[in-house]
């Protein structure tokens, strides 16, 4: 469904009425395109600690315009603010802060170039998780840039982004991946974000097709997100398996012929549905993506127990029951990786959904539980949360919720299913056992459970 208030805004005359009456001005974001090449097309700069050693490293390979801010003046040309390009990109490491008045780097880093950024910029910090401090005041000083950074991504304009990453110890070689994720329109619907990153053996070998090689099942695909997913993981070299209900089998096989894949129709629930799914992937498989979800919205006065079991079967039993089959038969191989589409709804709570909400704050808590148990052998299992996206659920909504989910959030308006599809490549990465346990929100800094 087209956001009718974003083309008005940015319309001229819209533009001009939006701006009289002090209304928002979300602006279209700029997204990946087929056939694009390099992560930043722009200035990036770097700045700040010890790491930004590591980052320059790999900064050729990024954008062929670097600038350093107060970090090693020989590492990259010096930035003057004010003088040459706006920036698209900025790096800035504040791993070596660890007393309150460093803090004010941040401040002195940030500040100049608020108003030298270009429109979509991209910023990342980099810092160490505070839980891994062994002192009080280093660890408080880390878990500042929490604050710091989720409040300048409330401040960033014209589709600009921000994300903290806490780098682990052993991890600062794996910063490649994040940095082409978080750095370029892939991760266009998501700011205000706190990542950590472990350290991970596996790596990508071609970034042009970083799954070359790997073979992906996604539940639910036959529309939507799902749909997205299994193109996106297509793109990327990938051997995809696309899964839906047999009334969907027309869809389907369309997909799955077009991206050179194979269609499985199968409803999750059924009693034998893991027996089934086994049969069907004789070969293994390396990433799993359980997209299928449904929701059936009533308060809880209202719902019925059919609503409330079809919903939790679905969205919560179907992902633990499958994946623990995949991985008892040894179907999902190691260094595997392991995907469950979660909500905000799961996080915040959302009036109508106990049912959908409980489901899906479950898939968060599968993700967190599981982790270290499945990375003994390399597999990765994460969830991503995402908050308004354009697909056909979020078209039913009635207006006013609608309106109010797209634009109660630092970008102002809804994602895309390609939005969510691109973080679920990223995840779907070798190198990205590096991040494990976790749930990713892909929803534009809204302000639910934020
Ligand atoms: N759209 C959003 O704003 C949004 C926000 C947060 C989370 N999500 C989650 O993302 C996922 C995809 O959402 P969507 O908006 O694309 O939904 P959608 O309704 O467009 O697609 C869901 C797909 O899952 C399939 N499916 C449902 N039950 C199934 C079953 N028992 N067995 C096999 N397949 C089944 C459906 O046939 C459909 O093709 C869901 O898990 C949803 O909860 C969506």
């Amino acid at each position: 469904m087209s956001d009718r208030y974003i083309d008005f805004a940015n319309s001229s005359i819209g533009h001009r009425v939006v701006g009289a009456l002090g209304l928002p001005t979300p602006v279209r974001l700029e997204r990946w395109q087929a056939g694009r090449l390099r992560p930043i097309e722009g200035a990036l700069l770097i700045g700040g600690g010890p790491l930004t050693e590591k980052v320059s490293a790999l900064a050729n390979r990024l954008t062929d315009t670097i600038y350093s801010y107060g970090a090693d003046p020989t590492l990259a040309t010096a930035w003057i603010p004010g003088h040459g390009q706006k920036l698209k990109a900025v790096v800035y490491d504040a791993s070596d802060l660890v007393q309150v008045d460093q803090l004010k780097q941040l401040r002195e880093f940030f500040q100049p170039l608020m108003k030298n950024l270009d429109h979509h910029a991209h910023l990342v910090i980099l810092g160490r998780a505070p839980e891994t401090l062994s002192d009080p005041f280093a660890a408080s000083t880390q878990r500042a840039l929490e604050g710091f950074s989720r409040s300048l991504a409330k401040e960033l304009r014209s589709g600009g982004t921000l994300q903290l990453i806490y780098v682990g110890e052993g991890a600062e070689d794996q910063l490649e991946g994040p940095l082409r994720f978080f750095l370029s329109p892939k991760s266009a619907f998501i700011s205000g974000q706190v990542i950590r990153l472990k350290a991970c053996e596996a790596q990508v070998m071609d970034w042009s097709r970083p799954l070359s090689g790997r073979k992906a099942l996604v539940t639910g695909a036959a529309r939507g997100i799902g749909a997205s997913i299994a193109e996106t993981l297509a793109r990327d070299g990938a051997e995809v398996i696309l899964l839906d209900v047999p009334p969907a089998k027309n869809d389907l096989e369309a997909l799955a012929a077009r991206l050179g894949g194979r269609g499985i129709t199968l409803d999750i629930c059924a009693e034998d549905a893991a027996a089934q799914l086994i049969e069907h992937l004789p070969d293994g498989i390396d990433i799993v993506v359980h997209n299928a979800g449904i929701t059936r919205d009533k308060t809880l006065a209202n719902m019925t127990p059919e609503f409330w079991d079809a919903v939790l079967a679905v969205n919560l039993n179907a992902p633990q029951v499958l994946t623990k089959a995949l991985l008892d038969s040894g179907t999902l191989r190691d260094n595997g990786r392991v995907i469950l589409l979660a909500s905000i709804s799961g996080i915040a709570g959302n009036r109508g959904q106990t049912n959908y909400a409980a489901s899906k704050a479950g898939l968060i808590g599968l993700a967190q539980a599981w982790a270290p148990l499945l990375s003994e052998r390399g597999i990765s299992i994460n969830a991503v949360a995402p908050g308004f996206i354009e697909t056909q659920m979020t078209a039913h909504l009635p207006f006013g919720l609608r309106e109010a989910g797209r634009r109660m959030s630092s970008l102002g308006q809804g994602g895309l299913p390609q939005d969510v599809a691109e973080a679920v490549a990223w995840l779907a990465q070798p190198g990205t056992g590096a991040f494990t346990g976790q749930a990713l929100r892909i929803c534009g800094q809204s302000v639910l459970g934020a």
